[in-house]
């Protein structure tokens, strides 16, 4: 397994510590070279890290407060413009996602997940807090930052979800 799937946790609190530049360009590249339905990339990304849009951010939903603690957050949106059939964006940018969260880790950072689509409430609190066109889609809210906490690898396989040529409940 590869040491940044054994590493990456879900932390959620932060030191104050800025995040260099060069390492959130790493992470933004990281997130935009993931496999794409047809390869079409639908995906934008904003930056936060002004403290009162944090703090905004991190009243979205309940389960957002470490946004306030976490020097930068990245917003991953869906761009409609370059959706394709329903439902493929969404997989396009869960797999951008997860790549930006793998790379976060390998550049030494702690990052966290914070849901926001499809929930319509959480949607349109982040596209007024963002300020957003109408054409992009909020999707999630990626909390980074330096941290004191350990990351501890937990081994969550499970031969019984494994199966082979048909599917056997045993
Ligand atoms: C689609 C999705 C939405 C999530 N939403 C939140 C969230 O709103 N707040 C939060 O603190 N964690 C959120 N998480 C993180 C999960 O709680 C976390 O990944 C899970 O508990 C497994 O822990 P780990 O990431 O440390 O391995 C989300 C993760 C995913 C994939």
């Amino acid at each position: 397994m590869l040491d940044v799937i054994k590493n990456r946790r879900s932390i959620r609190s932060y030191i104050d510590k800025s995040v260099e530049e060069n390492k959130i360009i790493e992470i933004l590249k990281s997130a935009m070279q993931a496999p794409s339905s047809k390869n079409s990339q639908p995906w934008e990304f904003v930056i936060v890290d002004d403290k009162e849009i944090l703090s905004q951010l991190s009243k979205v939903q309940h389960r957002a407060k470490h946004i306030k603690e976490a020097p930068i957050c990245i917003a991953v949106l869906g761009n409609k413009n370059r959706f394709l059939k329903a439902g493929k964006w969404m997989q396009d940018l869960g797999a951008s996602t997860e790549n930006l969260l793998l790379e976060a880790t390998n550049q030494g950072l702690a990052s966290c997940w914070t849901g926001v689509f499809p929930k319509n409430k959480v949607v349109n609190k982040v596209k007024i807090t963002l300020d957003l066109p109408g054409n992009l889609v909020p999707y999630a809210l990626i909390s980074i930052g330096y941290t004191n906490e350990e990351n501890e690898y937990i081994d969550r396989f499970d031969k019984k979800k494994v199966h082979r040529n048909r599917f056997k409940n045993t």
